[in-house]
């Protein structure tokens, strides 16, 4: 096979797959440089276009500056700042019209700003204006290997559609930032930390999460996060106090599930001197120390009903007392709770107050299990390989196989089981690449993936993996006489001889 194939015998579907690909990617955080870098990423690795960069327009200096790209060093990008009209960047920008350099050795007009490519001699450039309604934002830029017989036209039509998926992403980010930097204003306070670029999710359901954050995180409402375990809710929590509007506040947490309930009173609460053996001097509560903030109750199903009526008390009136104090002390915090419990069958089983449940799901959160979303696995998986590859130092990557076989786990344990999975394979790989053999046994062992969701198997693959076990349980279970397993399941001993070779089973 010719590696300069021309662009035109582009598989067609492989194209419209990046560019779903891209168009996903570009909301999947709220990091917009890091969304933009997985998506140069793509076009590398699926439509074979090297050295994809985001160059966009300050609104302020309008410098051009390079945002993301992929195949240059830091160093390099951080030379890749243009004036527009300068270059062919500074080109595309000004006059918001596309360009192509054949080869840009014969292009006096390329800067080659980055100095990133010694040997410039075969390289073909196109750059594309990044618009929106007329204004140009930036441009998108791409190299690919010379070669006579290719038409750059394909590149230029696949660059100019992901363009105006940037551009509707690039706008959005700037009018959130804005909104935001205009908040901070009013309240004369300066937020830096409004982004969530921690926090993963292309799926619909996360997308939906994120949506809501965004909205609830500047108000006052209580919140209640749901999910199971290792779903996230603590960093939801976490998120919520961050791009809140009392930031600079303390986030203070308690997992009332790991206390005992005198003591859980005694933290919740706080105490005065004497108040019980022990307590020889004053000490605050939670809810004092979270005044101005937030106070986040971890696993709140699990707090005893004694304290749930005085919990009630505090969320009611924002009043409460320390033990044996006088003093009603009031307290300001937001509180955000969470639980994986069903406080609903509690609350019906007189497990869980009912007007305490109103009160605290003020604002429900729901956070889906993730093979409810098995479309954020490559991402998730991509994030945490790159997290504890970098913290190694090391740039390990995975094999195709093994992403099947992560992709069809059902992770019963949420994003925490597989971002542990994660950093035992990066701290254990022998090589830079982990393969399918270098996964914990029960992760190989499982082998009936979720049915709804298919196990990121395709259809045709699924069917033959379940074909494939209940061959096996009948052949067990008819000691192995193929006649008598053909039968039960409903299949002649040819078509079940023919279908144990082709799935390779071992009389
Ligand atoms: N969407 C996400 N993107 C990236 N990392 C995530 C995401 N959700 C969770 N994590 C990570 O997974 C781990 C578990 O999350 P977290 O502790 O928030 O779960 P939890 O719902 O509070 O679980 P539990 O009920 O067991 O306390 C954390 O290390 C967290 O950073
Ligand atoms: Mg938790």
């Amino acid at each position: 096979m010719d590696s300069n194939a021309p662009t035109s015998t582009r598989d067609a579907a492989a194209e419209l797959e990046a560019l779903l690909q891209v168009a996903q990617t570009l909301v999947s955080s709220f990091d917009v440089d890091r969304n933009l870098r997985r998506a140069m990423r793509i076009l590398h690795e699926q439509l074979g276009l090297s050295r994809g960069t985001v160059a966009l327009v300050d609104p302020e200096t309008r410098e051009i500056r390079i945002a993301a790209a992929y195949g240059l060093t830091r160093q390099q990008l951080a030379r890749g700042i243009y004036r527009p009209g300068e270059g062919v960047v500074g080109r595309v920008v000004a006059s918001g019209q596309t360009m192509v350099v054949q080869r840009v050795s014969e292009e006096p007009m390329f800067l080659n700003r980055t100095a990133s490519r010694p040997d410039k001699a075969d390289i073909s450039f196109v750059s594309v204006p990044i618009k929106l309604r007329g204004e140009v934002l930036g441009s998108l830029s791409a190299d690919r290997v010379f070669n006579k017989s290719v038409s750059l036209d394909e590149d230029v039509r696949v660059l100019e559609i992901i363009a105006s998926t940037i551009a509707h992403a690039v706008r959005l980010y700037w009018t959130y930032r804005h909104e935001v930097a205009e908040g901070d204003r009013m309240r004369g306070e300066l937020r830096r930390r409004y982004a969530m670029p921690n926090i993963i999710g292309e799926s619909d359901s996360m997308q939906e999460v994120f949506r809501i954050v965004g909205k609830v995180a500047r108000s006052q409402a209580t919140i209640l996060l749901r999910g199971e375990s290792g779903t996230g809710k603590e960093l939801i929590a976490h998120a919520l106090h961050y791009q809140g509007s009392k930031p600079k506040g303390p986030f203070i947490a308690i997992n009332c599930a790991a206390l005992p309930e005198n003591l859980l009173e005694a933290e919740l609460f706080g105490y005065d001197k004497g108040a019980f053996t022990g307590a020889v001097a004053n000490k605050p509560g939670r809810f004092e120390l979270a005044r101005g903030g937030t106070i986040f109750l971890d696993e709140v199903g699990d707090v005893p009903p004694a304290l749930q009526a005085k919990l009630l008390r505090v969320l009611q009136e924002r009043t409460f007392e320390r033990l044996g104090g006088t003093k009603t002390l009031t307290t300001d915090a937001r509180i955000v709770s969470a639980t994986n419990r069903d406080l609903e069958a509690m609350s019906k089983a007189g497990e869980f107050r009912e007007d305490l449940y109103w009160r605290l799901n003020v604002v429900p959160i729901f956070l889906p299990p993730l093979r409810d979303r098995r479309e954020d696995l490559p991402v998730l998986i991509e994030f945490f390989l790159e997290r504890f590859s970098r913290a190694a130092g090391s740039d390990v990557k995975l094999s195709a196989d093994a992403m099947r076989r992560l992709m069809s786990y059902p992770w019963p344990g949420n994003i925490r089981e597989l971002e542990n999975t994660m950093q035992r394979l990066v701290v254990l790989a022998d090589d830079d690449e982990i393969g399918a053999r270098d996964l914990p046994m029960h992760l190989l062992m499982h082998d009936a993936p979720d049915e709804t969701a298919g196990g990121g198997l395709t259809l045709d693959e699924e069917v033959e993996a379940m074909e494939r076990r209940r061959i096996i349980a009948a052949l067990r279970t008819n000691a192995n006489v193929q006649a008598k397993a053909a039968r039960s399941l409903g299949i002649t001993a040819r078509q079940l001889g023919y279908k144990m070779r082709k799935y390779d089973i071992e009389e």
